[in-house]
């Protein structure tokens, strides 16, 4: 298994994956929401706007997370959104999810990101370094259906001093069904 960062090389494969991942874990619909969202997230996101860890075997994609700039208008710290995060059916519950979560966040250290946010469950993913936070310290950019599943961490080791002002996130995100 092998990880890599570049997305244009396997941003055909990608909305496929995810799209099988999640009708198998959530059903049809959901799988067609998730395949939609990440072909939009490819298509419409800026380059510098978004980041990819992606695990394979040769040709296969064994899992995949996209994280998706998420501006504060009033602080200058860089944030990014971890979301979505799929692995392979097959797959999973073998430690691929949290190999690919440390990798990606490497990246995102790397190139100097402050701080990452995801919406999920808190469990599985205190187990890479998330706590629940409140809107207090990281605004969400659409209202959450599920606030207790808002969780972030910094990359920095700062202490984590709020986030000012309103968030946005790209624009393939902005819709409230997906929040
Ligand atoms: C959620 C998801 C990304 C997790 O990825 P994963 O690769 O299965 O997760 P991991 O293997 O890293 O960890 C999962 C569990 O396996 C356990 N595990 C890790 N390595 C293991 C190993 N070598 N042997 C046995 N179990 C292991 C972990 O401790 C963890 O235990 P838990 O069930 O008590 O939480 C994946 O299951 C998935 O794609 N699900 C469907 C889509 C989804 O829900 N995505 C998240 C919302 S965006």
């Amino acid at each position: 298994m092998k990880f890599t960062a570049e997305k244009q090389e396997w941003s055909n494969a990608l909305p496929m994956v995810f799209r099988q991942v999640f009708t198998d874990s959530e059903g049809a619909t959901e799988g067609k929401v998730i395949g939609a969202l990440v072909s939009e997230l490819l298509a419409s996101t800026p380059d510098d706007d978004l980041h990819a860890a992606i695990a394979h075997d040769g040709p296969q994609v064994l899992g995949c997370i996209l994280f998706s700039r998420l501006r504060f208008d009033q602080d200058p710290r860089q944030v990014f959104l971890m979301s979505p995060v799929a692995v392979r059916t097959d797959r999973q519950k073998t430690g691929i999810g949290q190999r690919l979560i440390a990798y990606g966040l490497d990246e995102l250290r790397r190139d100097k990101v402050d701080f990452v946010v995801t919406y999920g469950d808190p469990t599985y993913y205190g187990k890479t370094g998330f706590f629940p936070i409140s809107e207090k310290v990281a605004q969400a950019p659409l209202p959450l259906s599920h606030p207790h599943g808002w969780l972030g961490q910094s990359l920095t080791g700062a202490e984590m001093v709020p986030l000012k002002g309103p968030s946005h996130c790209v624009i393939a995100f902005n819709k409230p069904e997906l929040w």
